[in-house]
């Protein structure tokens, strides 16, 4: 079994429906709204545990309502919250508005996320004893920087999903083992994904594909009826870690299958898939 260490965000997700995203200055009527834990930190834990890794998470939760909810989740899905701060203010929140095609777009304000700061020794050997440490840039670069160093020293792998993008250091990209990105960010950061060693690109609906020392390989799309794509990137990104150790096609073959799965229920976190759903799904 995988163990993963995930040093990222928790947010919790304002999730509203509507026929039609507003135009400036327009109000439309929605369908309906539902918080759901999300960040794409805690969103790629789960969908690791749920795959069949053992995961513990570096992150941080508010003293707001969300934050004791945003706790016991992830206690709920068996990963690891010794390195979960709770620090004085509000949690990470994500407003979400998703539209009939199941499209989404997100505003993030980082709240306690961005008060992730400085590891400490107890979350330091989490990441030396991990085979994968899984981080996104949903809190301090510097913080993503401290944890990829740490990694390296210790031999376990970088694997980075640069979302949402941002301009990083070259030495955090000199440190990714693996990367994981969608078409838009594959086009936006060419140059910097030139370095990396295995680097994973989703596309949608089309699939995913792979490139590194084992060549080039691509997964088709999964079919399925889509509802909401919110933390399909996060469960494909997940699973991967999950199965990585197996070889880059079954890992792919894996993290298609999660995040298509993703797709069909509503919210980030509720729609991730266990192992035994999406080996049901892999067998046809
Ligand atoms: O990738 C989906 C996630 O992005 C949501 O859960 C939201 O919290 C934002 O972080």
């Amino acid at each position: 079994m995988a163990r993963i260490a995930v040093v990222g965000s928790i947010n919790m997700d304002l999730v509203t429906r509507t026929p039609r995203r507003p135009r400036a200055g327009e109000t439309v009527l929605g369908t309906a709204f539902a918080t759901v834990p999300g960040g794409k930190g805690a969103n790629q834990a789960i969908a690791a545990r749920r795959a069949g890794a053992a995961v513990d998470i570096v992150g941080a939760v508010g003293t707001d309502v969300f934050g004791a909810e945003l706790r016991k989740v992830l206690e709920d899905n068996e990963v690891g919250t010794a390195g979960l701060r709770t620090v004085e203010g509000s949690s990470g929140t994500a407003t979400i508005v998703v539209d009939e095609t199941g499209e989404n777009t997100i505003i993030v304000v980082g709240g306690a996320n961005a008060e992730l700061s400085d590891l400490t020794d107890a979350d330091r050997a989490l990441i030396a004893d991990a085979d994968i440490m899984l981080c996104q840039l949903e809190i301090p670069v510097d913080t993503v920087l401290e944890a990829a160093r740490c990694a390296r020293d210790h031999g376990t792998l970088v694997l980075l999903n640069p979302s949402p993008a941002r301009s990083l250091p070259p030495e955090l990209w000199e440190a990714v083992d693996i990367a994981v990105v969608n078409e838009g960010e594959a086009a936006q950061l060419d140059a910097e994904l030139r370095t990396v060693p295995h680097v994973l690109t989703t596309r949608g609906g089309a699939g995913a594909g792979y490139r590194g020392p084992e060549g080039e390989l691509a997964h088709p799309g999964v079919r399925v009826e889509v509802v909401d794509t919110t933390g399909a990137g996060d469960t494909f990104t997940g699973a991967l870690a999950a199965h990585w150790h197996e070889g880059p096609a079954t890992a792919l073959a894996w993290a298609c299958t999660a995040g298509a799965l993703a797709t069909t229920v509503v919210g980030a976190s509720a729609s991730i898939p266990t192992a035994a759903a999406i080996e049901r799904a892999l067998a046809g």
